[in-house]
C-alpha cells in the first residue's frame, strides 16, 4: 500500500517502527562557523580565471571536507524547477491502480514506482513513496499524468549539462585534466536516474524513518526539494540537518566518485527523516558513468605505500545491481567489495 493518499492516521502501523535508532543519533543543525559549503555555479563557469580557481578551490574543500555542497546560481530556471516537482506531484496524484502499472521487477527496469524501499522484502517500511526512472542514455518515463516525460526530459537535459560542468570542475579540483571523467567513463552514454521521493506528514515522526543512511551508487546526486526540510548528512561523527535553500540545489559525493578519487572525495553518508506537518518531495538525479564503464582511481592519485589504489573491479551495472539487491541499512556498501 502506499502513502500518497493515506493522510488521516493518528498513529503509524506497527511495522514503520524502528527500533535500532540510538541515542545520540539525533540529528543537529551545522556550527556556524562549519556549515555545509556553498557553490556558487555561476563563479566556475566564469571566463575570469581568478574566480574558476577559486570556485575550483572551493569545490576541492566542499568535497573533501563535506561530501555535499549546496549549489545556488546552478542557471536552471525557477519556474522549470517548480513544473518538475509539480509535475511529479501529479504522478502520486494518479490512482494506486494507475501507478501500479509501474511497479518494476527487477532494479535495473528503467520505470520503478514503489513504497518504502523494497516493499516484498523490507521488514520495517520507510514512510515514503517513490518513482525512479532511468533517463539516459536513454529517456523513460511514465506516459501519464499527462505533460510530465515533457516536463522531465527538459529538466533532465538542464541538470545534465549541470553534472557535466560540475564533473570537469571536480577533475580539475583533483588536479586532472577537466575532461577526466568525461573521457574516462564515457559519459556520452553515461547512466542517470532520476528519482521522486515522497514523503507525507507522519503521525508519530520520531519512530518511522524516510530513507536510513546510506550512500548513492554513482559519481554525482543533484536533489531537488521543495522548502520541507530533512535531509541529513554525517559529518564529523554527527547527523547535520541540510536546510533547504529556496532554489538552491544540493549536491553529493557518490560511491564511483570516491573510487575514481582514491578516497580523497568520499561518498558521504546521509538519510532522510521524516515530519508531522507538510509532504515533502526531493527529486535527485543521479549520474554515473556508462553502464559497462569499470571507474579505477585516477593513476595521478594512487602513489606509492600511502595511497594504494582503491579498487572494486566492477562494472557500474553490476554495482548498481548488488548495491540494490542489498538491504539499505548498512552504510557504505563500498566497504564490502573493495580489493
Ligand atoms: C536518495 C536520497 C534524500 C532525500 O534518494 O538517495 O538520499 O532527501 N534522498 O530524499
Ligand atoms: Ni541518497
Amino acid at each position: 500500500m502506499a502513502l500518497a493518499g493515506s493522510s488521516n492516521l493518528t498513529s503509524i502501523p506497527s511495522h514503520y517502527a524502528f527500533t535500532t535508532t540510538t541515542p545520540g543519533d539525533q540529528a543537529i543543525h551545522a556550527d556556524l562557523d562549519d556549515s555545509i559549503p556553498v557553490i556558487d555555479f555561476s563563479l566556475l563557469s566564469s571566463s575570469n580565471p581568478d574566480q574558476r580557481s577559486k570556485a575550483v578551490f572551493d569545490l576541492a574543500k566542499a568535497c573533501q571536507d563535506w561530501g555535499v555542497f549546496m549549489l545556488i546560481n546552478h542557471g536552471v530556471p525557477e519556474n522549470q524547477m517548480k513544473a518538475t516537482v509539480d509535475a511529479l506531484k501529479g504522478f502520486f496524484d494518479l490512482t494506486e491502480e494507475e501507478k501500479n502499472e509501474f511497479q518494476g521487477k527487477h532494479v535495473l527496469d528503467p520505470i520503478r514506482y514503489g513504497t518504502s524501499f523494497k516493499a516484498s522484502v523490507d521488514k520495517v517500511f520507510l514512510w515514503r513513496d517513490f518513482l525512479k526512472m532511468t533517463v539516459h542514455p536513454k529517456f523513460h518515463c511514465p506516459p501519464k499524468p499527462e505533460g510530465l516525460s515533457k516536463v522531465l526530459a527538459e529538466y533532465c537535459g538542464e541538470v545534465r549539462k549541470l553534472a557535466r560542468e560540475l564533473l570537469k570542475g571536480i577533475s580539475e579540483s583533483l588536479g586532472l585534466e577537466p575532461g577526466y571523467v568525461d573521457k574516462t567513463m564515457d559519459m556520452d552514454s553515461s547512466l542517470q536516474i532520476l528519482a521522486a521521493n515522497l514523503y507525507p506528514p507522519c503521525p508519530q515522526p520520531e519512530l518511522a524513518m524516510g530513507l536510513p543512511s546510506h550512500s548513492d551508487y554513482g559519481l554525482l546526486t543533484i536533489l531537488m526539494q521543495n522548502d520541507i526540510g530533512g535531509l541529513q548528512v554525517h559529518h564529523g561523527g554527527k547527523w547535520v540537518k541540510v536546510d533547504p535553500i529556496p532554489n538552491a540545489l544540493v549536491v553529493n559525493n557518490g560511491d564511483q566518485l570516491e573510487i575514481m578519487s582514491n578516497g580523497r572525495y568520499k561518498s558521504v553518508l546521509h538519510r532522510a527523516a521524516v515530519n508531522n506537518k507538510a509532504t515533502r518531495i526531493s527529486i535527485p538525479f543521479n549520474t554515473g558513468p556508462s553502464s559497462d564503464t569499470v571507474v579505477v582511481p585516477a593513476e595521478q592519485l594512487v602513489d606509492g605505500e600511502h595511497n594504494q589504489a582503491t579498487n572494486i573491479l566492477m562494472t557500474y551495472k553490476d554495482y548498481m545491481e548488488f548495491k540494490q539487491s542489498r538491504v539499505l541499512d548498512k552504510g557504505s556498501s563500498l566497504n564490502q567489495v573493495k580489493i
